[in-house]
């Protein structure tokens, strides 16, 4: 695992868009595992910069989403489908048919894992994206998701509805309380994996992830067994380290 402390999230930002144009750069038709969230606005913001000026190309690129809430359509603004959109592919040259996100209203939720799951083990990633919950969630795997799982249906623990909520007008109640998510043992499928977390609120997790023991309990701390995992922090996501 490789640990890189930045000063601040504008750093972190660059550096992962930086990691991540890397990647491109080299495989143009690379598939890419993305995340949602407060953590990735930075990168993503800086990776549309890059393809608006031409520095970098989607065209060919693949990716595959982490997750998406239960009962929100794509076109609902708080799903994550509509986030990426707004985020990155609507202002990127990628090919929307090349976009990959669970389908959160799906008449079968089984049928629509097992689906994600046979797409997930169809597409390798070249890198994978994460965040890091405060619980120490990767995608949305809440602590006790054993750590071989793939895409599953999930129940958001209270720590995760609570810390989304200010996605919701800061309403918890209206959080969905339910998500499809990759499985741990999909994400460490990547063949590298950049982790990105920012801010005092994820010092414990981090610490967790990365020093704590290798536990169902921290999801994030299978990544110490990952053979190419970078996370890139800033000092306050590091000042328990
Ligand atoms: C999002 C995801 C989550 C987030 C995590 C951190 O697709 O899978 O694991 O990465 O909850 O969220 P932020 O970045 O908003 O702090």
């Amino acid at each position: 695992m490789k640990i890189t402390v930045v000063q601040n999230y504008a750093e972190l930002s660059a550096a992962a868009a930086e990691y991540i144009a890397a990647v491109v750069a080299d495989r143009p038709n690379a598939t890419l595992g993305l995340a949602t969230g407060n953590s990735p606005l930075g990168c993503y913001k800086l990776l549309c910069e890059y393809c608006a000026h031409g520095d970098i190309s989607f065209a060919h690129v693949t990716t595959l989403n982490l997750d998406e809430y239960v009962g929100l359509t794509a076109d609902n603004a708080d799903s994550y489908a509509y986030f990426m959109r707004k985020n990155l592919f609507d202002n990127i040259d990628i090919d929307p048919r090349n976009t990959h996100i669970p389908n959160g209203v799906a008449p079968s939720l089984q049928q629509e894992c097992a689906r994600y799951a046979r797409l997930v083990g169809a597409l390798p990633r070249a890198v994978q994206l994460l965040g890091i919950g405060v619980n120490g969630h990767i995608g949305f795997n809440e602590p006790g998701t054993p750590l071989n799982s793939v895409t599953h249906a999930v129940q958001l623990s209270y720590d995760t509805i609570c810390a989304n909520a200010a996605h919701f007008g800061g309403s918890a109640t209206r959080v969905p309380t339910r998500a499809i998510t990759m499985g741990i043992g999909e994400i460490m499928s990547a063949e590298r994996i950049l982790l990105i977390a920012s801010g005092g609120a994820k010092a414990q997790a981090v610490k967790d992830a990365v020093r704590g023991d290798i536990s169902p309990l921290c999801p994030a701390s299978v990544l110490q067994t990952h053979a190419d995992c970078t996370f890139i922090v800033d000092e306050q996501a590091a000042s328990l380290l």
